[in-house]
Parts: C-alpha cells; structure tokens; sequence
C-alpha cells in the first residue's frame, strides 16, 4: 500500500515538473497550481482518500502524502521565484538607461517683455530708495477719481472710458489711485518715496490701446520738493531705460492732479533725434505724464499742501515695452504666442 503511494509521489513529481516546463508566464502557473492543490486538484483528492485508508496505515500513508504535497508546493515556488526573477531582470534590461546618449533639449522659458521692463523700473527705483507698492485694482470712484481732484462730472474722466462694477466701483483706470492709499496710509508721518507698477483697465481694444495694461506711477511727497528734483529724477530714468544719450524735455500740460502738470519727451532712442518713424520724424517721443502734486489732492488725502510739495509721474508699461523692443501690435504682449515670447530670452538681448 505505502508502496503505491511512494510510487505516486514520483509519478506527480514527474507529471509536475513536465507542467512546469511549459510555464512561461505567472498566469500559466496559476493554472498548475491549481491542477495539484486546487480544490479538485491531484494532491487534494489523494488527501481526501484518507479518510477511506484503514486506521494503522494513515499514519505512514499520510506522511507520503504530506510529502507529496511539500514537494509540489517547493517545486510551484521555485518556479514561481524564477518566474518574477526573470520578470525583474528583463524589466531592468528594458529600462537601462545609456547616460552616455546626448540628452533632450530642454526648452527654458523666456521673461515676458512686460515683467523684464517693470523689473528694470523696479530695480531703478528701489536703488533710489523708492518702494514698491501696490493697491487694488477694483477701486472705489473716491481714491481712483475724486481724492485726485477729479470730482463727480470732471471731463478727464470720458478719457479714461472705465469698466464700473456698480456705482462705486470701478476696474481703476489708472495707478495714481495708489498715490491717495499711499498718502492716507502715511498721513505726514514720513517722507514717501515710491513707485507702483500695476494693472490697469479701460474699455479700449486697438493695436496700441488694450482693455487691461499696466501701469506705474511714481510719488515723492516731503517738505521741499521741486519741479528741478522731478526732471532729475526722469533723466535717470530715461538713460537707464532707453540710453546713457538720451534727452528728456518738459512740455506744459494738464492734468488733475497736478500742478503745474508737464508731458515728458525723451530724445528719439532710435534715430539719435534725426527723425524717423517711431518719432514721427519729430525726434521726440512722449514718455509720460508728470507734475507737481495738486494742493488739493495734498489737502484731500491729509496732507497740509502749506507744510508739504511732492511730485507725481505715471505710464503704460506695455507702451514703454512696445517701444524699447519695438513691438508694432499691443497685443502681442498677451496673445502668448510663443515665437513672439521666445525673444525675449535672456540671452538674446541686452
Ligand atoms: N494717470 C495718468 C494717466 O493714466 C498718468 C499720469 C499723469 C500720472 C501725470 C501722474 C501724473 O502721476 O502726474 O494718463
């Protein structure tokens, strides 16, 4: 009897190892698995025999089918380990990286024409010792208007065609609303020496007029300040932005805010002052707008326009950008498109 069971055990063993060869993947081993020591499987029906075997013979019988059972299980392992084993190895062959091949060229990002201009303000500023704010650009009619001595009815304000979001508020129209936050939040406490780049919106959409630009307005406020400080300071700024040669002139004008009010030209960066088609072959090109700062927006904002002067000056920031780089339609500079960005890498200019 034991004899029989012995001669099964190598019978199995034999039959299993054939069924071992053909495995390949983990799933045909399932399978054998299941044909041995599934529930209808080889081993477990000789195991369900044993309760048919005399009682003196289990013992010695169940040990052989014990053995059985460990060898089956020992063999499915083994194949089980090789198969993962050689699933590992192809894996890692597959992934071999060769670091000796030369590497994707990776496409880096350029600075936006807008950003790079308003760093090279920022940068310019702060090494005068001005700071940098910022103020909201959903503003109240009262600090984009009425603090900056443009009441309710003033004409300046059908220039400045604005988006209004209820009868209060407003898109700002321009960044002098900062000027009033600015010299609120100070109130004669300290001299103000700042400057405020920022978003502006007006209801505009030509190839030089956008719905939404930027913006940067400057303000100094302390006890002696004069018209000769502001042209100082615009000279530095204009040789810094567009030239060491360049040439900046005061032309009366007018604006709320200040008084007396200049528009500030720069000499033609381009053509030298010759003349030609950015300056309109006039040699000139209008910069921005600047002046004294009105007593009363001094007055309105807390200011005893006796005690203190100040002087105010404000832009377009996409303007400026669109002539320093020469860039013919304002939209470009928000249309994203990545042939037109791709010059402004670092590299490319100066
Ligand atoms: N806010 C004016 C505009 O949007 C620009 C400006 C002119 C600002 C003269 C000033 C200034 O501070 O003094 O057109």
């Amino acid at each position: 009897m034991e004899k029989d069971y012995e001669k099964r055990n190598i019978e199995i063993l034999d039959e299993l190892k054939k069924d071992l060869d053909g495995v390949k993947t983990s799933n045909d081993l399932v399978l054998v698995k299941a044909k041995y020591l599934g529930k209808e499987g080889i081993v477990t029906l000789l195991s369900k025999k044993m309760k048919d075997i005399e009682p003196e013979k289990r013992g010695s019988i169940g040990k052989i089918i014990n053995d059985i059972r460990t060898n089956v299980t020992t063999l499915i392992e083994e194949k089980d380990n090789y198969i993962k084993e050689e699933l590992l190895k192809k894996k890692l062959n597959d992934e071999k990286i060769d670091i000796t091949l030369p590497s994707k060229k990776l496409r880096r990002g350029s600075m936006h024409p807008f950003n790079r201009i308003t760093e090279e303000i920022e940068d310019l500023f702060v090494s005068m010792g001005y700071d940098v704010l910022s103020g909201p650009e959903l503003e109240t009619d009262e600090y984009c208007f009425q603090r900056l001595n443009i009441p309710l009815g003033h004409p300046v304000r059908d220039t400045q065609d604005s988006f209004y979001v209820d009868v209060d508020h407003l898109l700002r129209t321009q960044t002098s609303s900062v000027q009033a936050r600015c010299m609120e939040a100070n109130v004669e406490k300290s001299p103000i020496r700042m400057i405020c780049p920022g978003k502006t919106y007006r209801r505009d959409d030509d190839a030089t007029h956008s719905h939404q630009f930027g913006q940067f307005e400057g303000l100094v406020i302390d006890k002696d300040v004069t018209l000769a400080n502001l042209k100082g300071t615009l000279e530095v700024m204009a040789k810094t932005l567009l030239g060491e040669k360049t040439k900046v002139r005061f032309r009366p004008s007018f604006f709320p805010f200040t008084e007396p009010s200049v528009e500030v030209d720069v000499s033609c960066f381009k053509c030298g002052g010759k003349g030609c088609s950015l300056c309109k072959n006039t040699g000139w090109i209008e910069l921005l707008g600047a002046g004294m700062v009105h007593p009363n927006v001094l007055r309105s904002n807390g200011y005893d326009p006796e005690k203190y002067k100040g002087f105010a000056f404000g832009t377009g920031i996409d303007r400026l950008a669109m002539m320093k780089y020469n860039i013919p339609d304002i939209r470009l500079m928000y249309t994203n498109d990545i042939r037109f960005l791709k010059q402004f890498d670092r590299k490319e200019l100066k």
